[in-house]
């Protein structure tokens, strides 16, 4: 059976919300919330799954980081790269090329962008200036998509 570890970065819970359900389909699976715990040993797995969410264009730094410290043992791993965000298309796509270095993406099995969700009641002043002002939205609202979950579980078998 495989073992899976989780790596992930979230700041309202949408990034949670898709660990759990990924972790739902993958028995065993071991999560690790990059911005409060140490992951174990990458040597102890032989899927590395990562997620981060974007804010202003960027994935976490946590995200980005254990990326780079790990380079060398997850190019040895099966991998499989998320994002959540709330563009969609070309945009979407140019986050997830920002958020994780060409060559893991390259060497990727399984990729996906699972949408996201804007929670005012979550957001602080200056955030929910910011979302009014440049994305024009004034409420609360969801483009998670948990199907894409079920296809991205799907690709990280055998
Ligand atoms: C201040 C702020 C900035 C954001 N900037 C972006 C952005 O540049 N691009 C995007 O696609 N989504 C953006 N989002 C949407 C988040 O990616 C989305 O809310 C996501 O679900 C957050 O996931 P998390 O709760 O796991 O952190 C932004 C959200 C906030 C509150």
């Amino acid at each position: 059976m495989s073992r899976y570890l989780i790596a992930y970065a979230t700041k309202y819970g949408t990034t949670a919300r898709a660990v759990d359900l990924i972790r739902n389909n993958l028995a065993g699976a071991i999560t690790c919330n990059l911005k409060k715990e140490h992951c174990p040993d990458l040597e102890n797995f032989d899927w590395v799954i990562i997620g981060g969410s974007i804010y202003a264009g960027r994935v976490q730094k946590e995200v980005k980081k254990f990326c780079q410290k790990n380079r060398n043992l997850l190019l040895q791993k099966k991998v499989g790269l998320f994002i959540c965000c709330m563009y969609d298309g070309q945009k979407a796509e140019e986050q997830f090329n920002e958020a994780f270095p060409q060559e893991l993406r390259q060497a990727a099995r399984a990729k996906a962008i699972f949408g996201g969700e804007l929670s005012f009641e979550k957001m602080n002043f200056l955030e929910k200036f910011i979302i009014k002002k440049f994305i024009g939205v004034k409420e609360s609202f969801s483009r998670f998509r948990p199907d894409e979950i079920s296809e991205f579980s799907r690709k990280l078998s055998d």
